[in-house]
């Protein structure tokens, strides 16, 4: 019987060599993959999750030998960064090569690139002779998928997903572009920036200007829930703002919060990385209850923490 999610890395192979979009797990999140080099299976990359084509796609890779097909003039610390964390939760922004159509980059002269930490994926781009471009398998401003389930909620039978089980880690890559030598946080992500500084000194981190994102996973609105969300430093003090009314709370470690329907503890061991881990699932449930708000606490902004609150943030954005 036909089911879109599925463990047959052949059927995902054929499609994505006919030009079609396949959901691949990875260890960040699932991301809606197609034929780089092929423009039409790019489009409807773009059409499916109903993303602005302003907005840039990651091309994923199974090897470094690969970024030859892809970039020109790679900088030194670019490939200190891929021999420490690739494959991994980072992506590079590095000068394109003429091969790498506009749509990919939506017209810029850089391609952003990251090979994922997921076997199953990186055994299906082995038996490929192109890299895919892959967004997060979501539509267009919602909360990113950290399973096959979440992304078949979302697109249904329209989308054959490759089921790689839940992600490892749970939070998009960091991405890390170039300004000549000095490199550039432009989403905080997987890979804390305290990794990123100790392997290549001193970074800058991007601050965008209104209305203009370089990343647009910097866009204000983004990874939402269509529940109103609340960043709080203060649970209690938050609780008491919204009595009477359906409250679920997206707390760091403690499960004594009185008031709210449910209370959803990212990591009770305060382990920030269990945290990310376990962020994008709790939001996806909390969605899911018919809460009038989601109260999200505030973590330490330190390591992962910071990559957190930055997704909180603009999930309060709507
Ligand atoms: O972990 C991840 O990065 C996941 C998995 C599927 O790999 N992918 C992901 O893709 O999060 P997406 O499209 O949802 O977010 C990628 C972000 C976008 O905000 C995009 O604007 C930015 O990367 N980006 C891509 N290419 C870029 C470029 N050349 N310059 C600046 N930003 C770029
Ligand atoms: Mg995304």
């Amino acid at each position: 019987m036909f089911s879109a999610i599925t463990t047959d890395l052949d059927r995902c192979r054929q499609l994505l060599k006919s030009g079609e979009v396949v959901a691949i797990p990875t260890e960040t999140v699932y991301g809606l993959a197609a034929n780089c080099m092929d423009d039409t299976a790019v489009e409807k990359i773009f059409k499916t999750k109903g993303r602005p084509t302003f907005n840039p796609l990651i091309v994923h890779i199974h090897s470094v030998e690969q970024l030859q097909v892809l970039t020109k003039n790679v900088p030194e610390k670019a490939k200190l960064l891929a021999r420490k964390f690739w494959p991994g939760p980072l992506t590079l922004i590095l000068p394109k090569n003429e091969k790498v159509s506009d749509l990919v980059t939506a017209g810029k002269p850089t391609v952003g690139i990251r090979m994922p930490n997921h076997k199953l994926t990186l055994e299906l781009l082995a038996g490929l002779d192109f890299p895919v471009a892959a967004p997060s398998a979501n539509p267009f401003t919602r909360v990113s998928p950290t399973s096959a389930q979440n992304v078949n909620q979302y697109f249904g039978d329209a989308v054959t997903v490759l089921d790689g089980g839940p992600c490892i880690i749970g939070l998009e890559s960091t991405i890390v572009g170039f300004e000549d030598d000095l490199p550039v946080i432009y989403r905080k992500g997987g890979v804390a920036i305290e990794e990123i500084e100790a392997c290549v000194g001193n970074v800058k981190l991007y601050i965008r200007e209104e209305n203009t994102p370089v990343a647009p996973g910097m866009l204000g609105k983004h990874y939402s829930p269509k529940t109103p969300l609340l960043l709080s430093q203060n649970i209690e003090k938050s609780l008491s703002e919204f009595k009477n009314k359906k409250i679920g709370i997206l707390s760091y470690y403690r499960d004594d919060y009185s008031g709210s329907l449910v209370t959803k503890v990212l990591s009770q061991s305060k382990n920030l990385k269990e945290a990310a881990h376990n962020l994008y699932q709790y939001l996806h449930q909390l969605d899911a209850m018919n809460l009038d708000i989601i109260i999200a606490e505030e973590l330490p902004e330190v390591g992962l923490g910071r990559s957190i609150n930055d997704r909180l943030q603009r999930a309060q954005n709507s």
